[in-house]
């Protein structure tokens, strides 16, 4: 179950439209240039993109952009068809548009919402209970929190505030989220996670999302120890042990391996799971996986 919110918390900002014509994007706005409504979310979108080609060309590569339409979600979708998924997947229920334009600009000025970010970010389980996603309670108590999501997530490029978002699908951001070290001692293996890029949990945003830290002899299949760290809703849904979820700037995590006078590989792999098969984590479904660190001990 990934689930949702409510409807009403759901309800998208109506956008006044802008009148129409291709303006350059540097020249300054005018009284009537994001002015007044007409037409369907998707003509009103259409609008913006006309005068904003090059945010409108970030925006497509994003998956904001798809956020009806990607298939990961669209696979999740279809073993878990509720409404409350496209309440938020597809606000417009237009899936060209996904999360658009329109979603996140408030009427007539075009400026943000109040709250740029955590309206959808944040959310509690379809029972109403606890979190399914904590991105912003998460940033609140990161080492990171003066730093904004806007800070880290739309650098500015050529200008202007990137459209493009990149996440948990490229190497560079997700390698420059923390450092990671190794060390060996009697009863293991520890890695030690310390802050550096990020401003959250490592991973945060979907529950799906986790670290696997492996840890074998080199050439002994069976001395393999691996070790998840995410949220396991299965355990009680406070069970969450992803580094800096608690605020800290470090997490040292243990790997009970020995093999007294023998080397250890070991390393770390960012992992999207796109469906959790059993309780057994080894027998996820990986979506998409990036290895952050490695070594040899
Ligand atoms: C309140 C908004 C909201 C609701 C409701 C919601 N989601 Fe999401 N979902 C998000 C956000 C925000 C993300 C991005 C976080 C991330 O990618 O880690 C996301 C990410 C995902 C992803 C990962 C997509 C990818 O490309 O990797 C899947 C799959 C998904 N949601 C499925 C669902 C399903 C199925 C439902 C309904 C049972 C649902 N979501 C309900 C906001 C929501
Ligand atoms: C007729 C052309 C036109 C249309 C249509 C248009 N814009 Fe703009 N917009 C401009 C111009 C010109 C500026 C000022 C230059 C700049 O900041 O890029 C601007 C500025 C902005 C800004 C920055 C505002 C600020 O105070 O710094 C945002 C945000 C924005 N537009 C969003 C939108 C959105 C969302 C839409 C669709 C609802 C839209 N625009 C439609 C021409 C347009
Ligand atoms: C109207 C709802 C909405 C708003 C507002 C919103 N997002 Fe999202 N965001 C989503 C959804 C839905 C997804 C999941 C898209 C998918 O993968 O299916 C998502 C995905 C993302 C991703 C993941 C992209 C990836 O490649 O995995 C990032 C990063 C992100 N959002 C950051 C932000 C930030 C930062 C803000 C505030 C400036 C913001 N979002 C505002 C709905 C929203
Ligand atoms: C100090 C920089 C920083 C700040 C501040 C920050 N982030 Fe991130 N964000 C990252 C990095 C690095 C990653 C990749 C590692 C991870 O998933 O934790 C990331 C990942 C994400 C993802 C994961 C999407 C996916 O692909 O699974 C979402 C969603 C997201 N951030 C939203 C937000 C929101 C919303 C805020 C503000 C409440 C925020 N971030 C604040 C750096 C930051
Ligand atoms: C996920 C939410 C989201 C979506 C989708 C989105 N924007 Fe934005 N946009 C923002 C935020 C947040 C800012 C403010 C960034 C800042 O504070 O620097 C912004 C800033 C802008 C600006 C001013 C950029 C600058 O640096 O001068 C323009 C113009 C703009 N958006 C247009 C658009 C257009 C056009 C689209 C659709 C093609 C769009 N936005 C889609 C959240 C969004």
């Amino acid at each position: 179950m990934r689930s949702s919110v409510p409807y009403s918390t759901l309800t998208l900002i109506g956008l006044a439209a802008c009148a129409g014509g291709a303006v350059h994007e540097r020249s300054p706005p005018t009284e009537t240039t994001h002015a007044t409504v007409v037409g369907s979310p998707m003509e009103r979108n259409a609008k913006c993109e006309s005068c904003h080609p090059t945010i409108a060309r970030e925006w497509r590569a994003s998956l904001h952009q798809q956020s009806a339409t990607d298939p990961v979600y669209a696979r999740a979708f279809a073993r878990e068809p509720l409404p409350f998924c496209s309440g938020c997947h597809d606000p417009h229920a237009d899936s060209s548009l996904g999360t658009a334009c329109v979603s996140c600009h408030d009427t007539k000025t075009a400026s943000m919402r109040a709250r740029p970010c955590a309206d959808c970010h944040e959310f509690p389980f379809p029972d109403g209970t606890g979190k399914m996603q904590l991105t912003a309670t998460e940033h609140a108590a990161s080492v990171h929190a003066s730093r904004s999501c806007v800070n880290c997530h739309m650098p500015v490029t050529n200008g202007h505030a990137s459209h493009r978002f990149p996440a948990s699908r490229d190497p560079t951001m997700l390698r420059r989220a923390a450092s990671i070290t190794s060390s060996r001692s009697s009863d293991g293996v520890r890695i030690t996670f310390s802050v550096r890029d990020v401003g959250h949990a490592l991973p945060t945003g979907d529950i799906f999302r986790r670290l696997q830290i492996e840890v074998a002899v080199p050439g002994e299949d069976g001395s393999r120890r691996r070790v998840f760290l995410g949220r396991k809703t299965k355990l009680g849904e406070a069970h969450d042990d992803r580094p800096f979820v608690d605020g800290a700037q470090h997490a040292e995590v243990r790997v009970p391996i020995v093999a007294p006078g023998k080397p250890l590989v070991w390393r770390v792999l960012y992992e999207r799971v796109e469906h959790p098969t059993s309780v057994d984590e080894s027998e996820a479904e990986i979506e998409g996986c990036i290895e952050l660190a490695a070594g040899t001990l």
